[in-house]
C-alpha cells in the first residue's frame, strides 16, 4: 500500500483555465481522504492528475514514494470509480469485473477468486451473470467498486461515485464504501460536493476553492475551528450565520442590537475593528435575558428539528433547535449564545480572527 503526495500541483487547461492553482497535501497511507468543494473548484482535475488521466502542468505527484507524473495510469496502480459507473452495458457482471485482471493477463484461476471474493464482500454474487441494464441504480455502483477492488489497487480514487443514487441508497452505499475501506486498509481520495458526504467518510477533509485548498484536518477540527468564512459557510447544514459587528473590547463584540462575549478572539484587535460574526443555528438557542434577537419570518419543521428563517441584526439568520422548545409560531425569539462558539472572521481577507 501507499500513501499520495502532491508538491505544488498546477493545471492548466489548454484554454489558459487554470484549475488547480499549485497544490500541496500528503494523504497517509491507509488513509480516507475526501476533497470537497462547490463546481468548478477543480477538485476532477486534481484526482485525474492523480490518476494519469490529465496531464499535470507544473509540480509533482507521487505515489507510495514515487514521481508518477511521466507513468501512465495502468502503470499506477491505481483504481478509479466514477460518478457514471462507466460499466460495459454488452458485458455480464462478472466480465465487467474480470476484464481488467483479464487485460494484464492475469491466470483464470486467480481472476475467478478474486471476482468471487469481491462479490461476496458487496453482496452481488446472485447477479454476476447479469447485465448492467438488469441491475438497480445501487447495484450498478457495487459492480463499479468491485471492479476497482478485484484490481487489489494501491490507491482508491473515487469521483462523485454516489451522486446518481437516490437519498436513501446514497446513505446506505457512503456506509458500506467507509467501511470496506476500513477493512481492506487502501488508502483512498474520494472527490464530492456534499459536505455531509465529506464530514462523514473522511479521516482527512480538504476544502476546496477556485483551485486552491482552503483547508486540510480532521472533520471535526474544521466544523470547530473553520480558518476561514467561505469553509465556515461551506462545511455545516444549515450554513454558518454571518453577522457585521464591531470589536467592542477585549473578548466583546457588538452587533446591531446587542453586544456578545466571545471566546476565541485574536489579542490587541482595536475597539471598533470591523468583523464578521459567525453563529452556528445549532449554537444559537432562546435565552430569557439573551441579547439576540431573531424576527421570525417561516418555520422549517424537519422532524427532530425545527428551522426558524428571519432576520438577526439586520442580517439573514437561521436557528435550529429541539422541535418543541420553541413554539412554532414564534415571531420574536431573543436568544444567546455560549461565547466558545462564536466565530470571528476579517471582512477584508475572510480569515479566522481567533488566537494565534
Ligand atoms: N478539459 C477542460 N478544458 C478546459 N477547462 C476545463 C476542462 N475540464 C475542466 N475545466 C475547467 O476547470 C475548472 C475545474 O473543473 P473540475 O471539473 O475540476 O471541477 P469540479 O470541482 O470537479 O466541479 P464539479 O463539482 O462540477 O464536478 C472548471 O472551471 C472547468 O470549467
Ligand atoms: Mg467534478
Amino acid at each position: 500500500m501507499a500513501g499520495v503526495a502532491l508538491d505544488k500541483v498546477r493545471k492548466i487547461y489548454s484554454g489558459g483555465v487554470e484549475a488547480v492553482k499549485g497544490v500541496s497535501l500528503n494523504v497517509a497511507d491507509g488513509s480516507f481522504c475526501v476533497l470537497v468543494g462547490p463546481s468548478g473548484c477543480g477538485k476532477s482535475t486534481l484526482l485525474r492528475m492523480v490518476a494519469g488521466l490529465e496531464t499535470i502542468t507544473q509540480g509533482e505527484v507521487s505515489i507510495g514514494g514515487r514521481v508518477v507524473n511521466a507513468i501512465e495510469p495502468s502503470d499506477r496502480d491505481i483504481a478509479m470509480v466514477f460518478q457514471n459507473y462507466a460499466l460495459y452495458p454488452h458485458m455480464s457482471v462478472y466480465d465487467n469485473m474480470a476484464y481488467g485482471l483479464r487485460n494484464r493477463r492475469t491466470p483464470k484461476p486467480e481472476i475467478d477468486a478474486r471476482v468471487r471474493e469481491a462479490a461476496r464482500i458487496l453482496a452481488i454474487e446472485p447477479f454476476l451473470k447479469r447485465k448492467p441494464r438488469e441491475l438497480s441504480g445501487g447495484q450498478r455502483q457495487r459492480v463499479a467498486m468491485g471492479r476497482a477492488i478485484v484490481r487489489k489497487p494501491q490507491v482508491f480514487l473515487f469521483d462523485e461515485p454516489l451522486s446518481n443514487l437516490d437519498a436513501k441508497l446514497r446513505v446506505q452505499m457512503r456506509v458500506e464504501i467507509k467501511r470496506l475501506q476500513r477493512s481492506l486498509g487502501v488508502t483512498s481520495i474520494y472527490v464530492t460536493h456534499d459536505q455531509v458526504e465529506a464530514m462523514t467518510l473522511s479521516d482527512q477533509l480538504v476544502v476546496m476553492n477556485a483551485g486552491e485548498i482552503e483547508q486540510v484536518g480532521l472533520p471535526s477540527e474544521i466544523y470547530r475551528r473553520p480558518a476561514t468564512r467561505f469553509v465556515a459557510t461551506f462545511i455545516g447544514s444549515p450554513p454558518m450565520n454571518i453577522l457585521p459587528g464591531r470589536v467592542e473590547g477585549p473578548g466583546r463584540i457588538s452587533l446591531a442590537g446587542g453586544t456578545i462575549a466571545v471566546e476565541d478572539m485574536r489579542e490587541g484587535l482595536p475597539p471598533g475593528t470591523a468583523v464578521d460574526v459567525g453563529l452556528r443555528p445549532e449554537d444559537v438557542r432562546p435565552a430569557p435575558d439573551g441579547s439576540l434577537k431573531l424576527t421570525v419570518d417561516f418555520v422549517e419543521e424537519l422532524g427532530a428539528t425545527q428551522l426558524f428563517h428571519g432576520q438577526m441584526s439586520g442580517a439573514e439568520f437561521v436557528l435550529q433547535s429541539q422541535t418543541g422548545t420553541i413554539p412554532a409560531d414564534a415571531r420574536e425569539i431573543t436568544a444567546a449564545v455560549d461565547p466558545a462558539q462564536v466565530h470571528l472572521f476579517d471582512p477584508e481577507t475572510s480569515k479566522r480572527l481567533g488566537r494565534e
